[in-house]
């Protein structure tokens, strides 16, 4: 798809470009048929109910949930993480985090733990550390378990590096231990294979618009068959187009957690974008990463005055700094040499903390479908002619 002659390598933001399919699917959403599902029973309601429906199904078969009704819609991952962290947990529940996750984690947590509703720990996940093993980041989160450990969030992939964690030893402790397990897979979905049932997870939260290759303003949360209605409180309130007559939403999956009109054009979009990892297949996906990661880290790793961080996992992120550079610096020089990446924090302060950038963060490329090796030696030609001061 043409985009001009922009290197894009921010799609651990979002993915950029959208396939013409999913463009086109958004687009004829608005034109043919988007009624507003569940209000009213007329064609165009009913056309926009059953894609809705369709991505639900491809969503739940793509994560191994057996139920599409465990796949409610949210507009994010934090808005997902938000209704697992805020539905799920009780007062005087503790939790547990990886010491690499995103504000979407750290922010509902610390707000709660102010308000005195809960308290968190931070166990190692161990990036970057060469002794790091599953058994290891397991004896680590043994040793932070309390009486009150009632859930453990971690990310699946770091939106810092290419790290990830081992999702199903993970889930098969926490499930052991009867403690539920929250996997924030904002970097993983359409990256990585995850199956919540086969990996006991509890709430999967993903966003619609990153490796699903789907329009930004839609994610979802999909639940694991333990967790009911009764468990997981709602967040938001109001119509969903059933049981109009109660005051209280209604116990049933996924309406009691879709108050409002769903996006249902970001929703048709996302169908496309399942559709096209599906056929791609995520190993495939995740090899092409690779590959270009690769390159970039014997490019760059080449290269006088280049600082990688944790690049010894191979996958779509890269995280780093030019010596002496401030990382918001280079981000701007590369932008003007029509490079598009992420400098800064990234909003995961904890994930840097744990990886020791300086002050300012660090610069990050992160890859995706569109790109190729040309771009990649493209980007790392144009951090040469940074670091002569060209
Ligand atoms: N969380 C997204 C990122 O890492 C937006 O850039």
């Amino acid at each position: 798809m043409e985009h001009g002659s922009l290197i894009y390598f921010d799609n651990a933001a979002t993915s950029f470009p959208k396939p013409r399919s999913v463009v086109e699917e958004t687009v004829r959403c608005m034109t043919d048929y988007g009624g507003n599902a569940g209000r009213g029973t007329h064609a165009l309601a009913l056309a926009a109910a059953e894609k809705i429906y369709e991505c639900r199904t491809l969503l739940a078969k793509q994560f191994g949930v057996e139920d599409p009704a465990r796949v409610i819609f949210a507009l994010n991952t934090t808005s997902a993480l938000n209704l697992a962290l805020k539905g799920l947990l009780r007062r005087g529940d503790h939790v547990l985090i990886s010491d690499m996750e995103h504000n979407s984690v750290l922010r509902p947590l610390s707000k709660m733990r102010v308000a005195g509703e809960i308290t968190f720990s931070e166990f190692p996940s161990m990036t970057g550390d060469p002794r790091r093993s599953t058994e290891k980041i397991l004896a680590g989160i043994a040793l932070l378990i309390t009486p009150k450990t009632r859930m453990l969030v971690t990310t699946h992939a770091s939106n810092l590096c290419s790290v990830t964690m081992p999702l199903r030893e993970i889930g098969a402790f926490c499930h052991q231990k009867g403690i539920l397990f929250v996997v924030d897979g904002a970097q993983s979905a359409g990256h990585e294979r995850i199956s919540v049932d086969e990996m006991k997870i509890d709430a999967l939260c993903i966003p619609g618009h990153k490796g699903l290759l789907g329009p930004q303003g839609c994610g979802a949360l999909l639940l694991g068959k333990n967790i009911t209605p009764e468990a997981l409180g709602t967040l938001v309130e109001g119509g969903n187009g059933m049981a109009s007559l109660e005051r209280a939403m209604p116990l049933v999956l996924p309406e009691r957690y879709e108050a409002g009109t769903l996006p249902t054009p970001a929703i048709a979009g996302l169908c496309e974008g399942v559709r096209i990892v599906e056929r791609l297949g995520v190993d495939a996906i995740a090899e092409h990463e690779r590959g270009l990661f690769r390159r970039a880290r014997e490019l760059l790793g080449n290269m006088d005055g280049v600082r990688l961080y944790a690049d010894e996992y191979e996958g779509a992120v890269l995280l780093f700094n030019l010596n002496g550079i401030p990382a918001d610096r280079v981000g701007r020089w590369l932008s003007e040499r029509g490079i598009c990446v992420r400098s800064g924090y990234h909003c995961s302060a904890l994930g840097h903390q744990t990886l020791g950038t300086p002050e300012g963060g660090a610069v990050r490329a992160s890859f995706g479908i569109y790109n190729d090796l040309a771009q990649v030696e493209h980007f790392a030609f144009a951090l040469e002619e940074i670091l002569r001061g060209v």
